[in-house]
């Protein structure tokens, strides 16, 4: 199954509805790449973080070795991972990852967080995640402007054909939109709807900038990874709002979550190890929610966020992203 596309800023066209890559093993993301890709996805959302670059690419070149893709029909997504923000460390890293994932070129290469932490050698551990090896995180003293310039240079090298944020606030773009010499493609954040982001949405939207939503499910991807707020808080797939609409729509409630973001022009990037789920994901455009559901699902709104990565992972202070 095609799914329809959006246009970025940069001119490129964006698969509205990608993969993505965050929790696949080492040891299946290879195969589940190449079948996603079979299933008809073509947008691979992944990250140096994820620590599966190497075997995604494999899937890849799987896919395209048998005939079923070229490389131009695929929309490859990877993120700088926040060791990474001094100006001079962006380069080598990203061509590092292009490596791993055997390409010449991201389609979209985003900044993960707006944190910058100290530079840790990809030869001594890789990926580094948030501490390295340290009892905390260690910050580097790197601007997002030194960051967004580095970034900026990955495009006139051709080696990114789109730029973008993750995870950052109206304020931050509001000022890396001051000096930007590329406006950002795409934000990606964490959007379902107990955290419906509204004010962010609605202000990178009039700026031009295509949102993705990530965990479009809310708590149930961070149950794999035993968060508390999670375990706390009820699921999307059994709220009486999302049932009703999902048999009214003769859909699942998971397609319901994505089909809410869709329709909003909102890309998504669910992520699936089961090959009907990975199907059915797939199956979010196309058949509409009634604007009264739509409305009704944005209502759930309690400004509850599950990835807050230095809250849960480590004793330092807990890192603030909201929107305002
Ligand atoms: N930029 C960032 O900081 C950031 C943060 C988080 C995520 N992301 C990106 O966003 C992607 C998606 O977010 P996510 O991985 O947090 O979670 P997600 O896609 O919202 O949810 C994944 C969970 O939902 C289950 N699931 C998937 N499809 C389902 C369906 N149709 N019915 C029922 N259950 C279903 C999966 O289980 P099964 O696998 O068993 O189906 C898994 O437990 C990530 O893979 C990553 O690429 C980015």
């Amino acid at each position: 199954m095609a799914t329809p596309i959006v246009k970025l800023n940069s001119g490129y066209d964006m698969p509205l509805v990608g993969f993505g890559l965050w929790k696949v093993n080492k040891d299946t993301c290879a195969n589940q790449v190449y079948e996603a890709i079979k299933a008809g996805y073509r947008c691979f959302d992944g990250a140096c973080d994820y620590g599966n670059e190497v075997e995604a690419g494999q899937g890849v070149a799987r896919a395209i070795k048998e005939g079923i893709v070229k490389r131009e029909d695929l929309f490859l997504v990877s993120k700088l991972w926040n060791t990474f923000h001094d100006g001079d460390r962006v380069e080598p890293i990203c061509r590092k990852q292009l490596a791993d994932w055997g390409t010449d070129y991201f389609d979209l290469y985003l900044i993960h967080f707006p944190v910058a932490l100290k530079y840790v050698d990809p030869s001594t551990v890789y990926p580094p995640g948030w501490n390295a090896g340290s009892p905390e995180p260690e910050f580097s003293n790197a601007t997002i402007r030194e960051t967004w310039n580095a970034m900026e240079s990955l495009v006139d090298k051709s080696l990114a054909r789109s730029i973008g944020i993750s995870n950052f606030s109206i304020q931050l773009i509001m000022d890396l939109l001051r000096y930007a010499r590329i406006t950002p493609a795409t934000l990606q954040i964490e959007h379902h709807p107990y955290l419906t982001q509204h004010t962010l949405i609605k202000y990178v939207q009039k700026q031009g900038i295509i949102v993705t939503a990530y965990s479009s499910f809310g708590p149930l991807t961070y149950l794999e990874l035993n968060h508390k707020s999670a375990k706390e808080t009820p699921l999307l797939f059994d709220n009486p709002t999302i049932k009703s609409i999902s048999e009214r729509a003769s859909k699942t409630p998971a397609q319901v979550l994505l089909r809410w973001a869709t329709q909003r022009g909102i890309a998504v990037i669910p992520k699936s190890n089961n090959p009907g789920r990975m199907a059915q994901n797939l199956d979010v455009t196309g058949w509409d929610l009634h604007d009264s559901e739509i409305e009704a699902i944005s209502s759930l709104d309690s400004n509850l966020r599950f990835n807050d990565p230095l809250s849960v992972n480590t004793p330092a202070p807990p890192f603030e992203m909201r929107s305002f």
